[in-house]
């Protein structure tokens, strides 16, 4: 057995790994010549391409120049131009680029900014979390905490905090019901809300598209509502944009696609093009400054926090890169249009429903049918395998989200594949 021991995976039983060479656009070539198709960004992270060659250059230039530098009491250009630009895209009162180095860290740093927030502004009572049911945040304790409970944190259970979840009205299309049940949901939110007034430090929201919990999308609207009634109980809000971010949605940030300001934003993955481990959580002013004072004292309201890739210039240096790459591509607002056409082609497949698309994800339920060949995930997997794609359903979802260097007619020959496996 191989000593790679790999994430989420029952070692006894894995299937070997595939062994992946190299990458090129949006396709990675295999050990054995095979080119696969990755029809989900390898988790999405890839933004553009794998390979792209601007990225690689940029990293390469800057490891020639300084690869790593200590964080505290240093910075470097990378980092500080990587600050203001990211400051300047987000148009929302998000002022302070504090890197850490995944999307679970810089959830880590979100949570526990929030919660400092509160000590430092003498309202100690303001210690609890709020989450939306069927988010997902990652796998570190706090991260864990947050996200709904599922086959991967049970065992965890008693290491983590306890936290109130609200509902959230997904949204498919057709779905009449999402009016009432948005309703609902506000409805039971105030009562949450009004029965412990102080008791909230922040709410964490992956907003418009919960990734992992099953590409759930659900309105601007609501979550504009649900807004309006944590500003009225001051509840900090926590976007976590580590899946949306950087055109996801089919605009820049979930955050403005949805019209709302938060008071702290974490991202990821498509920070860095998905090149380099790197991450940020983004925070307003008013944040911020609760931090500042005196050292040492008994009050010390400095935030203790910091790992040792922290700002990394590598990092940082492929994010301005990409940065540079999405400032002159528009083709993440019009990917929406292809899913559109992809949905079309699977339009009435008995064993698809509840397409969805929003940006760059498509997304549709899929159910085991009799007699089928491929009826659980890990021959769906394979089934996909065979014909040259990578898609890996989160349990009864399926779902498509490629990197922007696809083709119009690579994204819909994905879905005629997913035709063909349906209908074996
Ligand atoms: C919305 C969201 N938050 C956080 C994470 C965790 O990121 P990472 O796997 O980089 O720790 C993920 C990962 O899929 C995510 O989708």
């Amino acid at each position: 057995m191989s000593p790679h021991w790999m994430p989420f995976t029952q070692m006894k039983t894995a299937a070997l790994p595939l062994e992946v060479v190299r990458g090129e656009g949006p396709y990675l070539e295999l050990a054995d010549g095979r080119r696969i198709l990755d029809g989900i960004s390898s988790w999405w992270v890839t933004l553009f391409g794998h390979g792209q060659p601007e990225i690689a250059k940029a990293i390469g230039n800057q490891a020639q120049r300084l690869e790593q530098v200590i964080a505290a009491g240093f910075t470097h250009p990378p980092a500080q131009e990587l600050s203001e630009r990211l400051v300047k895209l987000l148009p929302l009162g998000l002022e302070q680029v504090f890197y850490s180095d995944d999307g679970s860290t810089s959830v880590e740093v979100a949570l526990k900014m929030a919660y400092q927030y509160w000590r430092n502004k003498k309202a100690k009572g303001r210690n609890q979390f709020l989450a939306l049911k069927g988010g997902y945040h990652g796998d570190t304790l706090g991260a864990m905490s947050v996200s709904d409970p599922s086959l991967f944190s049970s065992v965890f259970i008693p290491l983590l905090f306890p936290v109130t979840r609200l509902d959230c009205p997904i949204t498919f299309e057709g779905d009449l019901e999402v009016l009432h049940n948005e309703d609902l949901a506000i409805e039971s939110a105030k009562a949450i809300l009004e029965a412990q007034p102080e008791a909230f430090a922040a709410i964490i929201i992956e907003p418009l598209i919960q990734g992992a919990g099953g590409m759930r999308m659900y309105r601007p609207e609501f979550l504009r509502r649900l807004e309006r009634l944590l500003l009225e109980y001051e509840v900090l809000i926590i976007f976590d944009e580590v899946m949306t971010g950087f055109g996801r949605t089919g605009e820049l940030f979930g955050a403005t696609k949805a019209g709302i300001h938060p008071d702290l934003i974490c991202l990821s993955k498509g920070l860095t093009g998905g090149f380099l481990p790197l991450a940020a959580t983004v925070a307003t002013n008013k944040v911020f400054e609760a931090f500042l004072g005196q050292q040492g004292t008994q009050d010390d309201p400095t935030f203790y926090h910091g790992h040792s890739f922290t700002a990394n210039p590598l990092g940082c240096a492929a994010a301005l890169a990409s940065l540079d790459l999405l400032a002159g591509t528009k083709v993440y607002k019009e990917m929406e249009s292809w899913h559109q056409k992809g949905a079309h082609l699977l339009e009435g497949n008995p064993r698809l429903e509840r397409f969805r698309h929003m940006g760059m994800v498509g997304a549709m339920d899929w159910h085991p049918t009799e007699g089928a060949a491929y009826n659980t995930v890990d021959q769906l997997k394979a089934a996909f395998l065979e014909r040259g794609v990578l898609l890996r359903p989160l349990g009864q979802t399926l779902y498509v989200l490629p990197p922007l260097s696809i083709s119009q007619a690579e994204l819909l020959w994905i879905y005629k594949k997913i035709e063909e496996v349906m209908d074996c």
